[in-house]
């Protein structure tokens, strides 16, 4: 006889938080979101944690580079999209490497025989004022000089000149050693009055430039999740397919952590690749998922998932439900998992975090999902409204909104994501193709809600999300009191989009 679950499954909607003891030290500023990313042992450090419990979903129309590197600054992970070819997503994820906070490769530079026609075209095109003179004028080239749109006067100068008669020529430039640290590289911009230092290497050849208004950047995002050489953290989509390809070109382009991204993980697909993964590149680390219930856990923390994933059926954009009539309530099921994760730890002294991902439609329910149990949680919606997103703006009914679609939609055709194996393809949708409002700036975006959820933390006396976990106390809120939960009963005056 089937299996019947004695609860029916309940989505993060339908629960509350009860507040708890508030200490006076208990503030929003003491607050630490600092989370695991990947397993590690008991009384061990996990090799790489977020300062913020975010990760962006592995979609086309949410994870590229541009918002890879946004993310990573206010302290969380993207994880690149596979739905494309091995070198391009190889290319995102060397982008977001190449793109050292503070250090950038230039990407304005001439060679010392161009006119100042070029100097100025480049300009156009780049909107960069500062260019880098090489010897063959590429990025990395040898350092000839820098020359600016202060170096010569346009509408006076003989535009058919040469870049070297009018550059700061190297031997009259200060530049910084490669090697050196972003303070390091502040100081001197300060020292000696400069709006960008050069950093070579031991053969004067370039390697990055530092700009005093990337440092004030720098100096904005204290949160932001670096390597040990100061490289942005970046994650990417996997498939049970082509890993064996796919990875060891991530890795050669600097990934930090991978994911296989499927609709339901509960697979000898995803034990194997765990598996193959592991053997051949030790030091890979892969999540997986998704899954929905402690046997789902279990099996891929056996199967050695460096973190698990939570969810199916719940995304906004997702039709799995109606299509398949598969999934589980997305609270409902992280607290299974929770509950597994932690027997599993009690068990074999391993903690594999978990992440609850799809269903975030407001900024609580990120704190919901942590108060039960999640470490983080991966956010696709929430992400595409935002300008660092790859889809269009466009003006819809009068409202801004952005494109986002599923990786399930004929527009994304990830038919893998979906695929159950076997020779035969898929020929029905599971995501839809949509708009959302317009909502800003990341760093706007991401700064209101991670304040919200040091708010409520507080309001339940936690400064940690271990203590978030242990002290939350939750309760099932009938339909009425759902109702109460907005404004009633009131014309209200002015409304607003809200997340
Ligand atoms: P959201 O944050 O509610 O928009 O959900 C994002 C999540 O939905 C992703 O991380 C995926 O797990 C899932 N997802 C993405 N594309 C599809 C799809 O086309 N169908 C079903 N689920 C999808």
């Amino acid at each position: 006889m089937a299996y019947y679950f004695e609860e029916p499954s309940h989505t993060f909607g339908e629960y509350l938080l009860v507040p708890g003891y508030t200490s006076a030290d208990c503030i929003p500023q003491n607050v630490s979101l600092k989370t695991p990313v990947v397993k590690f042992k008991k009384g061990e450090e996990p090799s790489l944690t977020m300062n913020i419990p975010l990760v962006s979903a592995v979609m086309q129309s949410v994870s590229d580079d541009k918002l890879a590197i946004a993310l990573a600054k206010e302290g969380g992970i993207s994880f690149i999209y596979g739905s494309q070819t091995i070198q391009d997503q190889a290319a995102m994820v060397a982008r977001v490497k190449g793109h050292k906070a503070g250090f950038v490769t230039s990407d304005s530079n001439v060679r010392p025989d161009a006119t100042l026609q070029d100097v100025v075209s480049l300009k156009e095109k780049t909107g960069h004022s500062t260019v880098a003179v090489t010897e063959d004028g590429t990025p990395n080239g040898k350092l000839k000089g820098i020359i600016t749109s202060r170096d010569f006067r346009i509408g006076f100068a003989d535009m058919n000149a040469k870049v070297s008669e009018y550059m700061t020529p190297f031997n009259e430039l200060i530049t910084g050693k490669d090697g050196i640290t972003l303070s390091e590289a502040n100081e001197l911009i300060w020292k000696h009055k400069l709006n960008s230092l050069p950093i070579i290497d031991g053969n004067s050849n370039l390697k990055y430039m530092v700009f005093r208004k990337d440092y004030a950047s720098h100096e904005e995002h204290p949160l932001e999740l670096l390597d040990k050489q100061h490289r942005y953290i970046v994650g990417a989509g996997i498939n049970t397919r082509d890993y064996m390809e796919r990875v060891p070109a991530l890795l050669e382009a600097g990934v930090d952590i991978m994911t296989l991204d499927s609709s339901e993980g509960f697979t000898e697909w995803q034990r194997r690749a765990l598996h193959d993964i592991h053997a051949k590149w030790p030091n890979a680390k892969v999540g997986a998922g998704n899954v929905v219930d402690r046997d789902g856990f279990m099996f891929l923390a056996e199967a050695g998932a460096d973190f698990v994933k939570i969810g199916i059926g719940g995304g906004s954009i997702c039709i799995t439900r109606e299509q398949k009539g598969i999934g589980r309530g997305q609270a409902t099921a992280t607290i299974e998992v929770a509950k597994a994760r932690d027997e599993y730890f009690a068990k074999t002294g391993v903690y594999v975090p978990i992440c609850s991902d799809g269903g975030i439609v407001h900024d609580y329910h990120m704190t919901l999902a942590l108060a039960m149990g999640a470490d983080f949680v991966m956010l696709g919606r929430y992400f595409a409204r935002f300008d660092e997103s790859p889809t269009n703006k466009l003006i819809v009914n009068g409202n801004y909104v952005k494109e986002y679609w599923g990786e399930g939609s004929n527009r994304a055709r990830n038919w893998q994501r979906y695929d159950m194996g076997g020779a035969s393809k898929l020929s029905f949708e599971e995501g839809v193709d949509s708009y959302v409002p317009y909502a800003g700036s990341l760093h706007d975006n991401v700064t209101m809600s991670m304040s919200k959820i040091r708010h409520t933390m507080c309001n339940c006396g936690a400064v940690t999300i271990p203590e978030l976990q242990q002290k939350a106390k939750l309760t099932l809120v009938s339909q009425a009191s759902i109702n109460e939960g907005s404004a009633h009963d009131v014309i209200v005056k002015n409304t607003t989009l809200h997340s």
